[in-house]
């Protein structure tokens, strides 16, 4: 299937080069057809769907993704972004003063704020070790993440696909390394459902979180949860609604407490099933390879036009359908706003501590047309001195 016909099935405005499925996914037409659907049936009838329906609809979006992401249904719950997981596990823990949760200082700035909150409630330390970047290998990265760990290290927290810099960690070594020295570790999947494989069973961490609405492409509003069985007594929910003490308890006091938290619309959680139909329909794992090679097409030259030296060697143990480079430039927001008024290309210019980087995003739709036009978008913003 071309990506002319793939595009077809995107809602995204025709006259904008799309860079930036990173942020926020982009919901095909078919998934966001049974959204509305979902959502029509809860306003012809709320009370039946809220009370009776919902929660057998959650259940069905919890098994499809736990045969996705190869974990059992009932160790994994539907939230409405990364941040409420990161919220919800890290207020749960009974941190004691002086524990440390070692990080490294690549994590999603949002992510970062609500450990550093938490953290300074309860005297625990937000420890962010510094990566070398370029990454090399993934011994290198272990044994540079690990120089962070003391006696008082009590978690890892870590990025599967960092935000910024659009890296694939190497979580699976970090993972066991973490267990030979008995640290639990929670992982930030947020870019990785539907964009790289997840096979929670096998890569054995104690707490995950990912955001479908990312690359599966469901509506805005819909990740999940994943905690290890042994965790999940200690696992609070952020919002305490009727599952708490729950008048008619299930078999699982995990699903009880973090399936439900109040009145809201649930409808992008049940649309898990169709995305998944959506992109087996569409031999996705193609469309994925087929975006790896563009975006690994064009990053000597995005890196040549930028003078700036590439994050990790080019392969697919670190780089995903994202490219990062740094990029010197006096005003990010001004640059930003210059690539969607002026160019009509939507692509983030993030900043992250001191340095700034852009950051290409490539899915089915995209075509070496638009990193043509991206290219020479940054050629003539060069010319134009507004870069430094
Ligand atoms: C690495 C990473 N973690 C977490 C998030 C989650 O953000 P939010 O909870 O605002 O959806 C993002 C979003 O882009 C991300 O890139």
């Amino acid at each position: 299937m071309t990506a002319q016909s793939l595009k077809s099935h995107f809602l995204l405005n025709e006259d904008v080069t799309f860079l930036n499925f990173g942020s926020f996914g982009a919901c095909p037409k078919p998934i966001f057809e049974r959204y509305q659907a979902f959502q029509l049936e809860m306003e012809r009838d709320p009370v039946q769907f809220m009370t009776v329906r919902l929660i057998q609809y959650l259940k069905k979006s919890r098994e499809a993704l736990a045969t996705y992401i190869s974990c059992d249904a009932d160790d994994v719950v539907m939230v409405p972004n990364p941040s409420y997981a990161v919220n919800t596990i890290a207020k749960s823990i009974n941190w004691q003063v002086g524990d440390e949760i070692l990080t490294t200082d690549l994590e999603y700035g949002a992510c970062d704020r609500a450990w550093k909150l938490i953290c300074s409630q309860v005297g625990a330390k937000y420890v962010r070790q510094p990566i070398q970047l370029p990454l090399l290998d993934a011994k290198t990265f272990v044994d540079n993440l690990f120089t962070g760990v003391t006696d008082r290290t009590k978690m890892i927290f870590i990025s599967h696909i960092t935000s910024t810099t659009a890296l694939i960690l190497p979580i699976e070594e970090v993972a066991s390394w973490a267990k030979e020295l008995g640290i639990p570790v929670f992982v930030d999947g947020a870019h990785v459902p539907g964009h790289i494989p997840l096979d929670l069973n096998t890569l054995d961490v104690d707490y995950y979180t990912g955001a479908c609405h990312k690359w599966m492409m469901t509506p805005k509003g819909s990740s999940f949860m994943y905690v290890k069985k042994s965790l999940q007594p200690d696992i609070k929910p952020l919002v305490v609604s009727w599952g708490y003490e729950a008048l008619f308890p299930s078999h699982s006091t995990f699903l009880d407490w973090h399936s439900l938290n109040g009145t809201r619309d649930y409808t992008a959680s049940l649309c898990i099933a169709d995305a998944i139909d959506f992109m087996e329909t569409y031999n996705w794992t193609s469309v994925a390879k087929r975006s790896r090679d563009l975006v690994k097409t064009y990053a000597n030259k995005f890196s040549e036009l930028l003078d700036s030296p590439l994050l990790a060697p080019l392969n697919d143990d670190f780089i995903g359908q994202m490219l990062s480079v740094e990029i010197k430039t006096p005003d990010p927001e001004k640059l930003y706003r210059t690539f969607v008024d002026e160019y009509k290309i939507e692509i983030p210019v993030m900043r992250h501590d001191a340095k700034v980087y852009l950051r290409y995003s490539i899915n089915g739709f995209n075509t070496a047309e638009d990193l043509d036009v991206l290219m020479a978008a940054i050629t003539d913003i060069k010319k134009k001195g507004a870069l430094l």
